[in-house]
């Protein structure tokens, strides 16, 4: 089985982690955690783009050396990383020496293979996007240009630079989305992609002689090699290089504000490198806060670590996952979050829980009999909704696959309140609790766990079913929010 790499995008070091970064992380990570529940063989890695102008002139704005500046930011999104309970196996950083000598010899097949040539350009200039855009990409707003696609200022910059043939590739590109329908995901995007393309591509400038601060170009060490080459080539060095990434099965998570560098700039370069190409790009949609993008430019950044304070992290990691169909944008309200939370997590699986494990303590004991029977009826539709939400998660679907794990609660739920296991009528209590735990069990461990693994950790510990196996004293696995 071929391994799946499975990547977040790498974040820009001149911005403090807020709730959208923690997003792409959290969602990155649910999807590997779930491949490697499935036995796959998974990379699952995040980390910095640490060179450019951007963070040239934020680190001089702070008045520091940029590496001194990007070790701080850095930093930062590895705590992140910890507080949001993602589980990577690597955290890149594009200034180690590891990746400069992977985008070398990336550039070095590009030169060889007669994709880079030296040329002369102007062109709009964002800063906040890190590239260039045509006039017809743009607007003029008050005196002031803008891209329009981001919205972002632009300015005209002219500059002797390097440039990639891109647009001999077009052909190339819209056969390779032809053949590869599920290329680009959400589909919607993926017209979005493809109409870009035909509409047709020109070179793309790959080098600043402005900017100091990035991985120089060899042989030329005026000029930097573009940040963006720079930052798309870190998936080749968390797979371990160029010999190593062709053999494994890349899924890129993004944003749909960098899905054309993904999809058709990252594509390319890899086409002309003739290095294998991933095997799929998701564009996930953005959070906003009363309709606006959520950043820290926008001044309306949510803090993240503020939120799991209050909240803990499965409410945090449940709600972004659980609230909007992973692809659209949504608004980020804090009480949708707590009453989400409290309704599907504290009152639904972790109520069952709670009454369950009481009944077990008082009816049985605290250990699991040397036999236990199950009521295998109830079981069998439980795993049939749990095999559904694998399916579901396996397409990036996280809210549709959560839907379907609640569903199986309120029908364990619905048979626990038919037996009353509470009542002297029940004949049958040992059954309907085991099987109840079995229910929640099989849920947790084998549904909910990639989603809110600190939760599962909880309803693990209270559903040992082996002989013997000590059942705790009931705590709760998800404590309700008391606002
Ligand atoms: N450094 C580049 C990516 C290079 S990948 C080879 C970059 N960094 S970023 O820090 O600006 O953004 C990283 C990710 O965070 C993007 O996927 C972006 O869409 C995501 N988010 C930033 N704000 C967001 C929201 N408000 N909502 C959801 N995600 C958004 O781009």
């Amino acid at each position: 089985m071929t391994a799946k790499l499975i990547t977040t995008p790498i974040y820009y070091v001149n911005d403090k982690p807020h709730i959208g970064h923690a997003y792409t992380t959290i969602a990155s990570d649910a999807l590997a955690r779930f491949w490697k529940a499935q036995g796959h063989d998974v990379v699952f890695a995040t980390g910095t783009d640490e060179h450019g102008s951007k963070v040239q002139k934020s680190a001089l704005n702070a008045g520091v050396e940029p590496l001194e500046y990007a070790d701080t930011i850095s930093q930062h999104f590895r705590q992140l990383v910890g507080r949001v309970d993602a589980s990577p196996d690597d955290f890149i950083r594009t200034t180690e020496p590891r990746h400069a000598a992977v985008v070398v010899e990336l550039w070095n097949r590009l030169v060889e293979r007669g994709f880079i040539y030296h040329g002369n350009y102007g062109g709009w200039y964002s800063l906040r996007d890190e590239c260039f855009y045509t006039e017809l990409e743009t607007e003029l707003r008050d005196g002031v240009r803008y891209a329009t696609l981001t919205g972002t200022e632009v300015q005209w910059v002219e500059e002797d630079s390097y440039f990639f043939k891109l647009q001999s590739l077009q052909e190339k590109l819209l056969e390779f989305y032809d053949a590869n329908p599920s290329f680009i995901q959400p589909s919607t995007r993926r017209n979005e992609v493809v109409s870009f393309v035909k509409s047709g591509l020109v070179d793309l400038s790959v080098s600043r002689n402005t900017v100091s601060w990035g991985i120089p170009v060899p042989g030329d060490d005026k000029h930097t090699i573009y940040v963006w080459i720079d930052a798309l080539a870190n998936y080749i060095t968390v797979a371990g290089g160029l010999d190593k990434w062709n053999e494994v099965d890349a899924i890129h998570i993004v944003g749909k504000d960098i899905l054309r560098f993904h999809a058709v700039y990252w594509v390319a370069i890899l086409i002309a490198a003739g290095l294998k190409v991933p095997s799929q790009i998701f564009a996930h949609g953005w959070w906003t806060a009363s309709g606006n993008k959520i950043g820290k430019s926008a001044g309306n950044a949510i803090n993240v670590e503020a939120l799991i304070d209050s909240y803990g992290i499965d409410a945090v990691r449940y709600y972004l996952l659980r609230a909007i169909p992973f692809g659209s944008d949504g608004d980020f309200v804090e009480h949708d979050l707590i009453h989400t939370y409290n309704t599907e997590l504290a009152n639904g699986i972790g109520n069952l829980l709670n009454r369950t494990v009481t009944l077990v303590h008082k009816n049985i004991g605290d250990r699991v009999p040397e036999q236990i029977s199950v009521d295998v009826d109830v079981l069998k539709i439980v795993g049939d909704h749990v095999r559904k939400a694998h399916e579901y998660f396996s397409n990036l679907r996280f809210r549709d696959g959560l839907d379907e794990l609640r569903i199986a609660v309120d029908f364990t739920g619905k048979y626990f309140t038919a037996k009353a296991p509470w009542s002297k009528d029940c004949l049958d209590i040992p059954v309907v609790l085991f099987t109840t735990l079995s229910a929640i069990h099989h849920i947790a461990a084998n549904g909910l766990s990639c989603i809110s693994p600190s939760g599962v950790e909880r309803i693990n510990a209270q559903t040992r079913l082996y002989p013997n196996a000590v059942i705790p004293t009931p705590t709760a696995a998800f404590p309700r929010i008391v606002t």
